[in-house]
């Protein structure tokens, strides 16, 4: 059993709520209790997009998934549904339904969304990957992707994660369909074609490894650098966060590199944070794991650049982490019955200015 540090009655209170009011962000209190505010309040009274990544498969299997989803968090990240492999079953159509599920959730929840992601190295069809384009073609299928996807969302997809992990772990470009065929040229043609589809959308390089210090951070910072000094539309710089109770970057090293990024005029997102820990999980690594979280959300919220906390997926049973890194999970911060545990409480307390 994973341990709880909130009473259950008071958080079931407020997902009922959420389900009978449309999901209203605090609930409705009881006569006699002030429920606890939800990550969502605390989080807006601090100015903070705080989010999860979600999928349409998880909202249409019902369960407290919705409520929770909509009742602590204010932002969406689709998971999988925007990026090109599911989106584009060949060259000509376009499925949209999970990714449009996703929206119209996060709009009638009055949640912002963030796009995510429009150029990867990963998860492309075969039909794009297979066959061997010329540079031109491969041009045309990208900024025809770009623009039609940032199109159909315009003003309602409201920052987009670009460009994901073109830097590879030693500072170099990372090899991919995009690098191979086009050449580096498709990072900065990626951003301005984004910009032409939706000049109000903000837009992101996201990468993994590049939150603290490191050749990794170094790259990322010069690469974005290096934008700027073209002139490509570049926003700011997505934090993946992929951390775990064994490792994760000293919260020093990372303030420093939100700092830089705000010199240069960009905003940071932290785009997908979780925590993994060798399982079974115990309460010493579940106390690890929200001190892991807490300091980086104090780290955030003390940056003048950091807007944005989200988190990839909502309860332990949605997270990506069991299947990608064996061994390990309980990433998140709801458990797999979506009960909250050690690090919901942590992030509250960071929320509400404790220490
Ligand atoms: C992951 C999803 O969570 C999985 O469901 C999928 O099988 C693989 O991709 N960095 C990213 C995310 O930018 O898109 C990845 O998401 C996790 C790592």
């Amino acid at each position: 059993m994973l341990a709880l540090n909130i009473p259950v009655r008071v958080y079931c209170l407020s997902v009922a709520c959420a389900l009978l009011l449309g999901c209203s962000a605090t609930g409705v209190p009881p006569e006699d209790e002030e429920p606890e505010p939800s990550l969502r309040a605390l989080a807006a009274e601090r100015g903070l997009w705080i989010g999860a990544a979600a999928s349409a498969g998880r909202l249409a299997a019902g369960g407290p998934y919705a409520a929770v989803l909509a009742t602590e968090y204010n932002s969406v990240t689709p998971e999988n549904a925007l990026k090109f492999g599911p989106l584009r079953p060949s060259l000509e159509s376009f499925a949209w339904s999970e990714a449009d599920v996703l929206v119209d959730f996060a709009l009638a929840n009055g949640m912002g969304i963030r796009g995510h992601t429009l150029v990867w190295h990963a998860q492309n069809p075969l039909w794009l990957t297979e066959p061997n384009w010329t540079r031109a073609q491969l041009l045309g299928i990208l900024e025809n992707h770009i623009k039609t996807v940032v199109g159909r969302y315009k003003g309602r997809i409201t920052a987009w994660d670009v460009v994901n992990e073109a830097v590879a772990d030693d500072g170099s470009l990372r090899p991919s369909i995009w690098l191979d065929g086009i050449g580096p040229e498709y990072i900065e043609r990626s951003f301005r074609w984004a910009r032409e589809a939706d000049p109000d959308a903000l837009l992101f390089y996201n990468d993994y490894g590049a939150e603290g210090a490191g050749v990794k951070s170094d790259a990322v910072y010069a690469l974005v650098q290096d934008l700027i000094a073209k002139e490509v539309p570049i926003d700011g710089v997505g934090l993946q966060m992929h951390v775990s109770t064994e490792w994760s970057p000293a919260e020093a090293d990372v303030a420093v590199n939100m700092a830089r990024l705000a010199e240069v005029g960009l905003r940071v997102h932290v785009t997908e944070m979780d925590v993994r820990m060798p399982l079974p999980a115990g309460a010493s690594l579940l106390s690890v794991q929200a001190q892991i979280y807490g300091s980086m959300l104090e780290t955030c919220l003390a940056a003048s650049s950091c807007a944005s906390f989200t988190l990839w997926g909502v309860g332990d049973a949605d997270s990506w982490i069991p299947s990608h890194f064996p061994g390990y999970g309980a990433a998140l911060i709801f458990d797999a019955a979506y009960e909250p545990k050690p690090a919901y409480s942590r992030m509250r307390e960071v929320l509400q200015g404790g220490s």
